[in-house]
């Protein structure tokens, strides 16, 4: 369907929802040009964008915290999506600092300008602003559960979520947020379980579990959220948040032990390892508002073939993943996990 909306800044456009972002807009949204801002971090890679014409995407490499090139892109476009951010809890442990520079400062710094140019402005966020639910707890997060952060990554993310609140009701920025549970699907970095194990497996290194195996995640396809993202950003409510989750909950164990079957190995062949330090036990989301009030739902609902195209995916894609393999297990192994 065309959209109203013809140039998009697209910030950490190069890292693993926001490159499926721009591929979705593509593929979706004719006519839709995405401006992506990206830093290129350890995260970012300007080969998930390949392919492209200059009709469809144009990378801008720099940061969100450089007000006078925010400014001038952010003046060129008739909204922002904001994906960047440093998004892997471990990292947070180890070294906060990056985390309140890129996700406070940063979206400050988009936040002021979209208020200078009255710029539409959508705020991608996440569902462990809220904390953590028991394993047996019958709730689940919904808009209006209070915010309980527990990692730094948890507690930047929550500070950007205040700081969108506070723009839209005090300088009537044109602002919405999403808080989406765990995605998965092609280009996500293998810092982060699916994929951690999953090249593991590839590359004859037994798995690592943390902990007694038993957190739960809300796991969502990718395809999904960035659907979600388009149907808020067209259709949203100003001013409003709406969480978005597939009913996906899933024990890491269940996860690992599905990988391992769909990669032929044996149901205990993987290691225990450390804890993460304050590791929440369960996210769940009750998206019943999105649904509702947008009409959006799900589509890639059945797990196991989700799972079972994303092994594939790494499997075909061994040349983006593999530089980055030695070095992200050397990280965690200094860590014990
Ligand atoms: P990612 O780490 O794969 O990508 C982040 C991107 O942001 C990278 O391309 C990186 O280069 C870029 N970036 C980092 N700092 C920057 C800066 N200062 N300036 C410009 N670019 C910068 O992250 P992801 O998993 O794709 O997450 C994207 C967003 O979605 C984040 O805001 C995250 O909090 C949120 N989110 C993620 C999940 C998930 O399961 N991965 C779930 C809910 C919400
Ligand atoms: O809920 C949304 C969040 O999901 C996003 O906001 C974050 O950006 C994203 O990274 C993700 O956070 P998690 O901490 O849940 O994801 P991660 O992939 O790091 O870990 C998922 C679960 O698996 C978690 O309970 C920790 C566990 N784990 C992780 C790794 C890397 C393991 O057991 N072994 C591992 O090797």
């Amino acid at each position: 369907m065309d959209s109203l909306l013809s140039r998009v800044l697209v910030t950490g456009g190069a890292g693993f929802i926001g490159s499926n972002f721009v591929h979705f807009t593509v593929r979706q949204k004719p006519g839709v040009k995405c401006i992506v801002l990206d830093k290129l971090t350890y995260a970012g890679n300007p080969d998930n964008l390949a392919g492209l014409t200059d009709d469809q995407c144009q990378l801008v490499v720099g940061d969100i915290c450089d007000a006078r090139l925010v400014d001038d892109l952010v003046a060129d476009v008739d909204a922002v999506v904001h994906f960047a951010a440093e998004s892997h809890n471990d990292n947070s442990i180890a070294d906060p600092a990056p985390f309140v520079r890129t996700n406070v400062e940063g979206t400050f710094t988009l936040l002021e300008a979209c208020r200078r140019h009255g710029v539409r402005f959508h705020h991608i966020s996440t569902d462990e602003v809220y904390g953590d639910l028991a394993l047996d707890d019958p709730t689940r997060f919904t808009e209006e559960t209070p915010y309980k952060p527990s990692s730094p990554y948890s507690s930047t993310k929550a500070s950007s979520d205040m700081l969108v609140r506070a723009w839209h009701r005090t300088y009537g920025v044109q602002a919405t947020i999403s808080n989406c549970s765990n995605n998965y699907g092609p280009r996500q970095h293998i810092e982060k379980f699916i994929p951690r194990q999953i090249t593991n497996i590839l590359c004859g290194i037994r798995p690592k579990l943390y902990g007694d195996g038993r957190n739960v995640r809300d796991w969502i396809h990718v395809d999904d959220h960035n659907a979600a993202v388009w149907t808020i950003l067209e259709h949203g409510r100003i001013g409003e948040t709406y969480l978005i989750g597939a009913d996906g909950e899933q024990g890491n164990i269940d996860v690992l032990r599905a990988i391992l079957q769909c990669m032929g190995k044996e149901a205990d062949d993987f290691d225990w390892v450390r804890d993460r330090p304050g590791h929440d036990r369960r996210y769940a989301i009750d998206s019943t508002k999105l649904r509702t009030e947008l009409a959006w739902h799900p589509e890639h609902t059945d797990f196991a073939r989700g799972l079972r195209q994303t092994i594939d995916w790494y499997r075909q894609n061994e040349a983006w993943w593999r530089p980055l393999k030695e070095a992200v297990e050397a990280k965690y192994a200094k860590a014990g996990q």
